[in-house]
């Protein structure tokens, strides 16, 4: 199928667009100083996907140091899926696929070995996505939401 959105990364003009995706899609919201900040800090793997001259999607990561999940032992650099959406009207064309792929790509970039998020275990939609891109449910975090949903950890070695 043609691809029918572009994806490059996030600049500062982008963030009432991207504000405005995060309120769309997901209860968990964040203030501007947050999405500038990991903007700032970590800008390879902030993109966002643009169909028809407007945003319809973002992700945005973050890079932390922590224990290595598989018993490699030692500290490793992991990047964190912080938060990714695509409208409503872009879904189910690709964009979340693509915009994980680059920013993985950024995270390898970073030296990042590991990925990993967390996903509501009602969300279907994320669980299938994360698992196309090879990642699996390490934990379940009881009561991670602030309305005491569980989440899925979902991890992906780089
Ligand atoms: N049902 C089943 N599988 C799905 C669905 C769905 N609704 N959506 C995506 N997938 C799976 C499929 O395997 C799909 O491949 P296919 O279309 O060839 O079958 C694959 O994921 C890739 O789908 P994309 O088209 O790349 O995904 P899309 O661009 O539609 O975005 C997303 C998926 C981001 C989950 C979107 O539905 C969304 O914005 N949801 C609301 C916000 C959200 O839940 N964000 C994730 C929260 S977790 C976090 O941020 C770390
Ligand atoms: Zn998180």
């Amino acid at each position: 199928m043609q691809q029918t959105f572009k994806l490059r990364k996030f600049t500062p003009d982008d963030l009432q667009s991207v504000l405005q995706i995060n309120r769309v899609c997901l209860p968990e919201n964040y203030t501007d100083v947050f999405f500038i900040d990991l903007h700032q800090r970590f800008p390879e793997t902030f993109i966002v996907a643009e169909e028809g001259g407007k945003i319809v999607g973002y992700v945005m990561c973050r890079i932390e140091v922590g224990l290595a999940s598989l018993s490699l032992g030692g500290l490793i650099r992991k990047g964190h899926v912080v938060s990714i959406a695509v409208l409503p009207q872009g879904r189910r064309k690709g964009a979340a696929q693509a915009l994980m792929n680059k920013a993985i790509e950024g995270m390898r970039y970073y030296k990042a070995k590991q990925c990993y998020l967390e996903v509501r275990v009602s969300n279907s939609a994320g669980v299938a996505l994360y698992k196309k891109l090879g990642f699996e449910v390490s934990r379940t975090s009881n009561g991670y939401y602030s309305d005491n949903e569980d989440a899925y950890v979902m991890t992906k070695t780089l």
